[in-house]
C-alpha cells in the first residue's frame, strides 16, 4: 500500500505536490468513492483509481537482474548510510525492489522487479527455486561434512531441506575450499548458517544462480533487463512449486 499521491506521480499523472492538489480538489477515486484528502493508501496493482474519471497507466513491469557486489544492503533505504542496491541502477527511475535478499556481503545474481506478483511467487516458501551459491569456506570441509548439508542439517529454525553440494575448487595452500551448493529454500543467511553448523565459517559469497537463470557475462555492480523468456521461464520454475523436490 502507498499513499495516492505516490501512486498517482508514479504513473505520470504529475508531480507528488500537484497530484495532492489533485486530491484535495476531488478529482481523484479509488474504486468510485471520490478521495479529498491525502492520508489514503491504496495498492495500485488491486485498486481501481481514476483521475477526472479516467484510470491511471499501470506502471510498466520491470525485471531486472544484477551482479551485486560485497558490501551493499538489499534495501530501499539505509539509514547508516550505506550503499543500497538502487545506487547500481543508473537510467532506472521507476522504483523496483528486491527479489528476496542477498546479505550485505553476499555478491552475485540479485533480481529487481516493480511486479509485485511475480516477486511474491518467486520467494513464496512454498515454491522452491533452486539457488545455486559458491561458498568460499575457511578450511576444507570433510566429504561427509557435505553429505550432511546435501541431506539437510539442524539449524536454530528446523532442518533444512535436501541441498546439492559439490567441491569447486580445494586450495590446500590457504586452507580454504570453495563449495557449490544449490538451496530450495531462502531463510535467513541460510547458506552462511549451514556452514556453520558444520563449523566452516564462510569467508566469501556469492549467487550464480536463480532457477536456470546464471549470471553469464554481467560484470560485477552491473545490470541488465531479463529477457521476456528468462522471465517466462522464472515464473514456470516458481510454478512447479515443492512437487519436484518432494518426489
Ligand atoms: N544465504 C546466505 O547466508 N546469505 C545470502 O545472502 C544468501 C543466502
Amino acid at each position: 500500500m502507498e499513499r495516492l499521491q505516490k501512486i498517482l506521480a508514479q504513473a505520470g499523472v504529475a508531480s507528488r505536490r500537484k497530484c495532492e492538489e489533485l486530491i484535495l480538489s476531488g478529482s481523484v477515486e479509488v474504486n468510485g468513492e471520490k478521495v479529498t484528502t491525502l492520508g489514503v493508501k491504496a495498492d495500485p496493482a488491486v485498486d481501481a483509481i481514476t483521475v477526472n474519471g479516467k484510470p491511471i497507466k499501470s506502471e510498466k513491469k520491470l525485471y531486472l537482474m544484477m551482479n551485486k557486489v560485497k558490501g551493499v544492503i538489499t534495501s530501499a533505504k539505509d539509514p547508516q548510510g550505506r550503499k543500497i542496491v538502487s545506487d547500481f541502477l543508473p537510467g532506472i527511475k521507476e522504483r523496483v525492489y528486491p527479489v528476496g535478499r542477498l546479505d550485505y556481503d553476499t555478491e552475485g545474481l540479485l533480481l529487481l522487479t516493480n511486479d509485485g506478483e511475480f516477486a511474491n511467487l518467486l520467494t513464496h516458501p512454498s515454491h522452491h527455486v533452486p539457488k545455486t551459491y559458491l561458498a568460499t569456506v575457511k578450511g576444507v570441509p570433510h566429504g561427509s561434512a557435505l553429505e550432511q548439508l546435501q541431506k539437510g542439517i539442524q539449524l536454530e529454525d528446523g532442518m533444512t531441506a535436501p541441498a546439492e553440494v559439490e567441491y569447486h575448487d580445494v586450495d590446500t595452500e590457504k586452507k580454504e575450499a570453495t563449495i557449490s551448493i544449490t538451496i530450495y529454500e531462502g531463510r535467513n543467511r541460510q547458506v552462511r548458517r549451514m556452514f556453520e553448523a558444520i563449523n566452516h565459517k564462510v569467508i566469501r559469497l556469492k549467487r550464480i544462480k536463480f532457477g536456470d537463470l546464471g549470471l553469464q557475462q554481467l560484470g560485477r555492480g552491473k545490470y541488465r533487463h531479463l529477457t521476456p523468456q528468462e522471465v517466462k521461464d522464472l515464473l514456470a520454475a516458481a510454478r512447479k512449486t515443492h512437487k519436484v523436490h518432494k518426489k
